[in-house]
């Protein structure tokens, strides 16, 4: 069997918790990617310390959401970064998502679906009148026109997803069984995700709370058995 691809979220501005969150995924038994959100790529020390990663898989969660000019011309600002993935709203247009494409040489484009925090009442309040399921599926639609590389979708949208892409699906609003929701609306646990056809899942909270990274990785590897 394939080893599980996760991608850790790095939600913290503390170069010392990514430090400890780096050293404490070294697991054989897993795959480990570091994703940086606004957060930390915000952060006084956030650029510079992701250059210095070396044989890392590293994802910028950028969520790029602007006009095709602005989005590719940030694309080539971190260029030096060498991101393995960056990620973009689909919401921000074919134009734009084609835009980040071309300039995107070995950096693969993710197109972010209706975030997980999102749930059909959530996109009425937006006065967006489909529901979660229809707008993830025309957006994957939008993200396989534009040659995309991999989709940001909820492990609940991967089945509607696969029929129109067909490349990764990644998929955040993941759970460890019992743990809380927090901000999350649709959420599954890691396990059911991989079933369901997930190529990998981002994990934050419920690996790296309370500092407890190595018991986590330790339940997380139990469940997914
Ligand atoms: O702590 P938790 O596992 O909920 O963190 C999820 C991570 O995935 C966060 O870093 C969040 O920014 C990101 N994300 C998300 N939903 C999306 C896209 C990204 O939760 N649709």
């Amino acid at each position: 069997m394939k080893k599980p691809k996760i991608f850790i979220a790095c939600d913290t501005t503390s170069l010392k918790k990514i430090k400890k969150i780096i050293k404490e995924t070294q697991n054989s038994k897993l795959i480990f990617g570091y994703k940086f959100g606004l957060q930390f790529l915000n952060s006084k020390n956030g650029r510079k310390f992701i250059s210095s990663l070396k044989d890392k898989i590293i994802f910028g969660d950028y969520k790029l959401a602007d006009i095709p000019n602005t989005c590719a011309s940030a694309i080539k600002a971190v260029r030096d970064l060498r991101f393995n993935y960056i990620t973009i709203h689909i919401s921000s247009g074919l134009k734009a998502i084609k835009a980040t494409k071309k300039v995107a040489g070995r950096t693969k484009i993710v197109g972010v679906t209706i975030l997980t925090s999102l749930d059909n009442k959530s996109l009425k309040e937006i006065g967006f009148n489909r529901e979660v399921k229809k707008l993830v599926l025309y957006q994957a639609r939008l993200a396989s026109k534009a040659k995309l590389d991999a989709i940001v979708c909820s492990p609940q949208e991967i089945k509607i997803v696969k029929k129109v892409f067909k490349k990764e699906i990644i998929t955040p609003g993941i759970r460890l069984s019992g743990d809380s929701k927090g901000d999350q609306k649709r959420v599954m646990t890691p396990k059911q995700a991989f079933e369901n056809g997930a190529t990998s899942v981002v994990m934050g909270r419920s690996l790296i709370k309370k500092g407890n990274i190595k018991k986590n990785i330790q339940k997380l590897i139990r469940e997914l058995k």
